[in-house]
């Protein structure tokens, strides 16, 4: 099992790109996968999360070349070879090892399928509930057995076949919930619609959008009818603000800091993150180069404050859902009270994160209340060195990295092989930030 650890820095200058975005490459691998050809994709994700998909999907049939790969990690660009929507059931149960993502988007998928299939996971993913996908898909016409220990959870075993459409009113606002019923609904007869309580990621639509299948929002409603089949076009993936926003709080929140993200995706339903942190003070310029493949992307620029607290407001929370660990530190080194409720959600995240974030927070010093459904967290107190544990969460594990950059003594994190879920070549990039150069 493997740790970091960080020491205090002071100030620092950097110009460098994460790497792919994990939504988009999760959607990538499946559309790709069902479309009528070829796609070349650019810059995919080699996490472990999104090699599970890929994974899935040769499962079931698709062919895909390598013609790029990140030394010791997986593809970061390949030829996918579209199935024209016929896929084949696999021999063995997939896995979708740590990703919910994976795991709710392929069950939407496989309940179209005429036969049967499991999909299971590591402990993590298999104590998260799958009620929320279950439910509409059974609804829809499927049968879905979940085999986990908790009731309701994974492994799942999916008797698929012909689906009926339904209308369906998701009880949380879920991008994954909303992706698994469309996905289900390129299959399925008629118009299946989702409606959301509030704006989620909108990466599904508009990657179905680009490979030219017609998808229909209206007001909160978004539906699409089953029958059309995706056409094969190159995709190019951009950086995922999900990574950048741990060093966009590094930066952020540091005197002198200067740091310059380029090519990540600034799709609006992301990007909450920003808007959060400029409130608080922070100088953080974005600038939209291109999007060209549906999807907004282009440059961060930010200068480093002293930030003070503020309050997230509740249609915000599910566009910085996955930021609230790093929020959380960024919390603790402004001035003053941030307050993130409206966020129960995060209770069934990789960990529970609102607890894990509470822990780790306190134990270096942070003051933080914890409530039910958020956290309310009193920054400006001296942050110091310890060893913590990430709980298996990749976020936890680098959102207190990065929290090790700002305290007194050294920051250990253990347990720390979960950030490759999501971020290969984290813990390269943070030594050459601690070492005043530019992540390559
Ligand atoms: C994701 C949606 C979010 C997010 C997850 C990725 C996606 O989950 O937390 O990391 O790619 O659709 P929910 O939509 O369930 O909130």
């Amino acid at each position: 099992m493997s740790s970091i650890k960080v020491k205090p820095i002071h100030t620092f200058r950097a110009e460098f790109e994460v790497p792919g975005d994990k939504s988009i490459s999760h959607r990538a691998a499946i559309l790709a996968g069902l479309s009528n050809g070829e796609c070349k994709i650019d810059n995919y994700l080699p996490s472990e999360d999104c090699l599970c998909t890929l994974n899935a999907m040769a499962s079931l049939g698709v062919e895909y070349e390598v013609l790029e790969s990140l030394d010791g990690y997986g593809p970061t660009s390949l030829i996918i070879r579209g199935r024209n929507m016929q896929l084949s059931q696999p021999t063995e149960e997939v896995d979708c090892g740590n990703s919910g993502t994976g795991m709710r988007l392929l069950a939407g998928l496989l309940a179209a399928q005429p036969f049967e299939s499991v999909l299971t996971g590591d402990a993590s993913l298999c104590s998260r509930p799958m009620g929320r996908i279950t439910k509409p898909l059974e609804q829809m016409g499927a049968s879905i057995q979940t085999r986990g220990e908790k009731p309701g959870c994974a492994p799942l075993r999916i008797t698929g076949g012909e689906l009926k459409g339904i209308t369906y009113e998701m009880p949380v606002a879920s991008a994954q919930v909303k992706s698994a019923i469309l996905l289900a609904g390129l299959f399925t007869e008629g118009k299946t619609a989702v409606v959301q309580p509030n704006e989620t990621r909108d990466h599904t639509e508009r990657m179905l959008a680009y490979f030219q299948i017609n998808s229909l929002r209206e007001g909160d409603e978004i539906s699409v009818s089953g029958g059309q089949i995706p056409n094969a076009r190159d995709f190019r993936i951009p950086g995922d603000i999900s990574s950048a926003s741990f060093w966009i709080v590094a930066a952020a929140c540091m005197p002198g800091a200067y740091l310059l993200i380029k090519n990540v995706g600034l799709n609006a339903t992301r990007t909450a993150l920003l808007d959060v942190l400029i409130r608080m003070g922070a100088k953080i310029e974005k600038v939209v180069l291109s999007e060209e493949y549906g999807e907004p992307y282009g440059n961060i620029e930010v200068t480093g404050q002293q930030l003070h607290g503020t309050e997230v407001k509740p249609e915000e929370v599910p566009n910085l859902i996955d930021e609230v660990p790093i929020l959380a530190v960024a919390g603790a080194l402004a001035q003053g009270k941030t307050s993130i409720r409206n966020a129960k959600e995060l209770r069934v995240k990789e960990s529970d994160r609102i607890a894990t974030v509470a822990t780790n927070l306190r134990a270096i010093g942070g003051n933080v209340e914890e409530f039910e459904d958020g956290m309310e967290i009193t920054g400006g107190s001296p942050l110091h060195g310890e060893t913590l544990d990430s709980y298996g969460d990749h976020r936890i594990a680098m959102a207190f990295a990065i929290a090790g950059l700002y305290a007194q003594g050294e920051m250990v994190l253990t347990n720390t092989d979960c950030i490759n879920t999501s971020y290969p070549g984290f813990v390269d990039h943070l030594a050459a930030i601690q070492s005043g150069k530019s992540p390559a």
